[in-house]
């Protein structure tokens, strides 16, 4: 593998960007006209988060908006990765619009625009209108329904002006954290309605991608997808038979009908014991194969699983997606290995090679998909020196190596035609709070200051046309 990530590895017109997500950086949680969320009602609640901590100011966004802009025109970014906050749009989910929610956004995008920034949203990262989860959530058809009502509220609003839509982040989170461990909102732990949410939010996708078709035309149309990858421990067959399960529920029951228009035949063979999937109408597999403009793949590390010998501790890995709060349905003899460091501050293993490995499969398996990485990186324990200065060498590195890993995989001639750092700013890492720093902006949340960490120095050189090795 080579180190040298100079920009001129990369195809012309590559982009170059840095993500976000609505809940977790805009913060005004209350404030014009927004409704209440999953995630509001979730990390209220005593215990569900680290240090109790919640959305309610985050990083203050939704105020500093504009001199955020100036900070990413700055760092030179190529594009803007954000997401809309369906309650700020819609607050229960359903009927009247926000129209100061949705004029937030209209700003943001015109901000973007004048900066020479493309603006690139995700329809929903996770923050369902709590009205709707009174209603049944993911697991039920009518929020499918409903997703595709508010595609049509923001492809009339924004389509003339946002570059690429994105309909769902990891829908994978959704479903299994939201409804089968419980680890983040809204906190329900049962499986067969874990696999409803996995059709509903592929549903929920293939619904809207095809109105924002039509209420969009102009825009890319995408879906992104923390694809796993998955490595047996062994070439035995119990080990590779432990790693296909894994890849049928993590990977394949989101890649395969969005790209394929099917479900595997493993995956309902798999998980016939937890439900029949009868919720799957006619037609729909084909709704949701809405033809993409590309797929994102989100990629922070590696998972090893082998069979699970009935001894010992089967959740010894805690890798991204795989930790020991993450019940795998119906895959209870699989055993998540812990892989040796070194590891981010999350506990996850550091290998940028499985991020080649994951875009060669992806190119193999799915071809005719371009690809773009929409989200990579680490937390890392930052500590502000004398200086002032963020010296996150460790996270300089591992951006990096990463990059490098795409590069390779270009080499190798799989079609990838971006990469956004997650995150640009430090954020409200979920049920981690602001315990776990990703940002290569370091943000006091004290004073809401901005800092540029060294790896946002480092990344600005590089998209200068700088870094190299
Ligand atoms: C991804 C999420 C993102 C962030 C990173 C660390 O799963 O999409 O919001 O939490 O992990």
């Amino acid at each position: 593998m080579s180190q040298d990530v100079h920009r001129d590895r990369f195809p012309e017109g590559f982009t170059w960007g840095a993500a976000t997500a609505a809940y977790q950086v805009e913060g005004a949680a209350t404030e014009g006209g927004r409704g209440p969320s999953i995630w509001d009602v979730y990390s209220h609640i005593p215990g569900k988060t680290l240090n109790g901590d919640t959305g309610d100011v985050a990083a203050d966004h939704y105020h500093r908006m504009p001199a955020d802009v100036a900070l990413m025109k700055d760092l030179g970014l190529d594009a803007y990765r954000f997401s809309l906050s369906w309650p700020r749009i819609q607050p229960g989910g359903s009927g009247p619009v926000n129209r100061a929610g949705l004029d937030f956004y209209s700003r943001l995008v015109d901000e973007l625009l004048a900066a020479g920034i493309a603006p690139v949203a995700t329809l929903y990262h996770w923050d369902l209108p709590a009205e709707l989860e009174d209603a049944g959530g993911w697991p039920v058809r009518a929020t499918a329904e409903r997703f595709a009502e508010y595609a049509r509220i923001v492809g009339e609003a924004l389509g003339d002006r946002v570059h690429t839509f994105t309909t769902l982040n990891e829908p994978w989170c959704s479903a299994y954290l939201g409804y089968a461990s419980g680890v983040h909102a809204p906190g329900r732990t049962e499986h067969a309605a874990a696999l409803a949410a996995v059709h509903h939010l592929n549903l929920g996708h293939g619904l809207a991608g095809r109105v924002l078709r039509e209420t969009a035309p102009s825009a890319q149309l995408s879906l992104t997808l923390n694809v796993h990858l998955i490595r047996p421990e062994t070439d035995s067959p119990e080990d590779v038979d432990a790693a296909r399960r894994i890849d049928a529920l993590a990977n394949r029951a989101f890649l395969d009908p969005a790209l394929k228009g099917e479900y595997p035949a493993d995956l309902l063979a798999d998980t016939a014991s937890v439900t029949d999937w009868s919720f799957v109408q006619d037609g729909d597999t084909q709704v949701i194969a809405v033809p993409l403009d590309f797929l994102g793949v989100n990629y922070y590390s590696p998972t090893l699983v082998k069979r699970w010998d009935g001894t010992g501790d089967k959740d010894g890995a805690d890798g991204h997606g795989a930790s020991a709060a993450t019940p795998w349905i119906a895959a209870d003899d699989v055993e998540f290995v812990r892989l040796p460091g070194p590891y981010t501050a999350m506990g996850w293993p550091i290998d940028a090679s499985g991020m080649t490995e994951l875009l060669v499969r992806l190119g193999r398996d799915y071809q005719g998909t371009p690809m773009i990485i929409t989200e990579n990186g680490a937390a890392f324990t930052d500590e502000v020196a004398a200086d002032g200065g963020v010296h996150d060498g460790e996270r300089v590195e591992y951006l990096r190596t990463h990059i490098a890993a795409v590069a390779d995989a270009v080499d190798a001639g799989v079609d990838v035609r971006g990469y956004f750092v997650w995150s640009l700013l430090d954020n409200f890492e979920w049920g981690y709070g602001y315990d776990r720093r990703f940002g290569v902006v370091r943000v006091d949340y004290d004073t809401q200051e901005r800092v540029l960490k060294d790896s946002a120095l480092w990344y600005r050189d590089l998209l200068r046309g700088g870094a190299r090795g």
